[in-house]
């Protein structure tokens, strides 16, 4: 009898008919279309979500975690129901595990007409150097190769404004074999992978699965062609 029961709910979720249609459409929705290039990059230890954010965006009010999807360039479509009433914004971004905001690939503002929401992100590359940027080299390397009290580590200047020209087709002066640290679309000749895989002082800067997300990330963008994006 039990067991009749469980299954009746089961299938009655299945099909979404178990309350009344009003409570399930009540509410403000918002329907989205993406595209993700550069899955190499997809994150690994955070998530990619979508999210509402309210006046702070230190956290998120809603977020719902993006499935990867199979193949590179597909569109997707993701729907949000019952928009909070303190929206402000919809976002497409790296969370980390307690929900805080690591990087914002995309915004979109949200007003306080209480429509519905539709809109289309177009195509976004994962890879990214302005989440290289952002979530590796201003959180973890500046200290050291910053031109801070501390100097220039290696004279490499890892600093927003000078990151992309130090390293992009730059000659590496300690690879052996003559490497640049980033050379476009190549990442066997890109030697900034080697040094975050096997340098002493750099290998075991990051946990396991945030070096493959930092790796990964990395790899997305200079397979993509390294682009100042
Ligand atoms: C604790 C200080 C420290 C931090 C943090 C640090 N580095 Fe370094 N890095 C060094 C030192 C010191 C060198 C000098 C070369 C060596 O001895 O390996 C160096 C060298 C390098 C080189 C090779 C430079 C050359 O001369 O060929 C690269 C590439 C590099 N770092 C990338 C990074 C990246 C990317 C990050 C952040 C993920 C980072 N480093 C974080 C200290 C640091």
């Amino acid at each position: 009898m039990v067991c009749t029961l469980l299954l009746l709910l089961v299938m009655g979720c299945d099909e979404g008919k178990i309350y009344p249609d009003e409570t399930i459409d009540s509410g403000r929705t918002a329907k989205l279309t993406v595209t993700f290039n550069d899955l190499e990059a997809w994150p690994k230890k955070n998530t990619l979500s979508v999210c509402e954010f309210g006046e702070d965006r230190t956290k998120a009010l809603l977020s719902r975690r993006i499935t990867k999807p199979t193949s590179e360039g597909k569109q997707l479509t993701i729907q949000l129901t019952n928009i909070k009433a303190d929206t402000k914004t919809i976002e497409i971004v790296v969370l980390n595990r307690g929900l805080e905001l690591i990087y914002s690939y995309y915004s979109y503002p949200v007003d306080d007409s209480g429509e519905n929401i539709e809109f289309a992100v177009g195509e976004l590359d994962l890879g990214s150097f302005d989440r290289v940027q952002a979530q590796v080299f201003d959180q973890n390397c500046i200290a050291c190769h910053g031109g801070s009290s501390s100097g220039l580590s290696g004279n490499l200047d890892l600093r927003e404004e000078n990151a992309y020209k130090s390293l992009v087709n730059v000659e590496a002066p300690l690879s052996e074999e003559g490497k640049n640290y980033v050379t476009p679309g190549d990442i066997h000749n890109s030697y900034l992978l080697d040094v975050l895989e096997d340098d002493p002082i750099h290998q075991d800067m990051f946990n396991s699965t945030g070096k493959q997300e930092v790796l990964g990330l990395i790899r997305g963008w200079i397979q993509g062609g390294a682009l100042d994006n």
